[in-house]
């Protein structure tokens, strides 16, 4: 779906298909210039965080130029304030063991960064030999807690954006662009 097809619904495009495509293009630049030169055999483990990551992570993974398996978690927040809580709750657990392997966080975004810091908080206890974040988006002024994301696509101001796998009560996942949702919509 193009922004076109939605116009009265979105305030302004932030970014469009093309750019993303770009962006994602560096990213897996400096993804595969950091694989260790020797390897270790595995390939890098890509962790998908239902649903929002789903576009990133499969134009992510087939623009890299190296082989990667790729898993998917689903997680939710605790109770009616969500995020606002930290706690989070595992709905759906990867179906890989996570002892010595390279993994890799794909995230649309990071909005307070609570998702984040406990999803890599997580998966560091599970006895990886690294695990890294790449993030589309962030919301520097909306995030509360650090999360140290070694790969990041775009800062976008904090306001409420949907496309590329963003959604507003589960619409707008197929826009290819990212856009801000037009107030009416959602007010
Ligand atoms: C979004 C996004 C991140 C999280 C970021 O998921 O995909 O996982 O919120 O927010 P935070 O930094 O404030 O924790 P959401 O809960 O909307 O679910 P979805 O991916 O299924 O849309």
């Amino acid at each position: 779906m193009q922004p076109s097809d939605v116009e009265g619904d979105l305030s302004r495009v932030l970014h469009t298909e093309t750019e993303i495509a770009d962006r994602i293009g560096d990213l897996c630049r400096r993804i595969e210039a950091d694989e260790p030169a020797d390897g270790d055999g595995r390939p890098l483990l890509l962790v998908g965080v239902l649903k929002g990551a789903v576009m990133v992570m499969a134009d992510l993974a087939r623009e890299l130029r190296i082989p990667v398996e790729m898993d998917w978690m689903a997680v939710s927040s605790y109770g009616s304030s969500t995020r606002s809580s930290g706690v989070v709750r595992i709905l759906k657990d990867l179906d890989t063991e996570l002892d010595g392997r390279r993994v890799l966080i794909v995230e649309d975004i990071i909005d307070s960064g609570l998702t984040l810091s406990w999803l890599v908080a997580n998966l560091r206890s599970r006895g990886p030999a690294s695990v890294e974040v790449c993030a589309l988006l962030r919301k520097p002024e909306a995030q509360r807690l650090a999360v140290d994301v070694k790969y990041s696509g775009f800062d976008i101001p904090n306001e409420f954006v949907v496309g590329y796998g963003l959604d507003y009560a589960e619409r707008y996942r197929n826009l290819r662009a990212i856009a801000v949702l037009a107030p009416h919509v959602y007010t």
